[in-house]
């Protein structure tokens, strides 16, 4: 048996070690945000963050992840009350398919929360990793540099209030 904390919450697994994470988390958990794209480490779709940093899910065994911290999109906001990430990919109407909305989140949430200033070209260069079949590159970005001003301003607000 393994233990992740996933979401906050720490979650015993059945899985055998060697199962990826990916896997885990649609099959046992019933969190469906993190998508198969190739298995292979190669699209971006699987992305969750470990630590603090993006991951592919799909190359990663939960061995190696006991005592860790996951975030899945899920952990990120609801439906009914979105996060600053998820309310801004709405609000650019960032997404056609969708299929690989949820990893592209990911990785920009990781970037934001270690560098709330990051540039254009940094987040650009951040998310080269992601694919995307249906082109809807540039409202993707546009939706992170959203993010990026929203998770700015209410980090600006908790400093005042301090
Ligand atoms: Fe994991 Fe493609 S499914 S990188
Ligand atoms: Fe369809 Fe990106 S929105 S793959």
């Amino acid at each position: 048996m393994t233990t992740l904390t996933v979401n906050g919450e720490s979650r015993s697994i059945k899985a055998s070690p060697d199962t990826p994470l990916l896997y885990v988390l649609r099959d046992e958990l019933g969190l469906n945000a993190a998508k198969y794209g190739c298995g292979l480490g190669q699209c971006g779709a699987c992305t969750v963050i470990v630590d603090g940093k993006a991951v592919f899910s799909c190359v990663t065994p939960i061995m190696v992840l006991e005592g860790r911290k996951i975030t899945t999109l899920e952990g990120l906001g609801s439906v009914d009350a979105p996060g600053p990430m998820q309310r801004a990919f709405i609000a650019e109407q960032a997404a056609q398919c969708g299929y690989c909305i949820p990893g592209m989140m990911m990785r920009a949430q990781a970037l934001l929360e270690r560098d709330p200033h990051a540039t254009d070209a940094t987040i650009r260069t951040e998310l080269q990793p992601h694919l995307c079949r249906c082109g809807t590159h540039m409202r993707i970005l546009r939706a992170i540099s959203r993010a990026a001003e929203e998770m700015k301003s209410k980090a600006a607000d908790a400093r005042t209030e301090r």
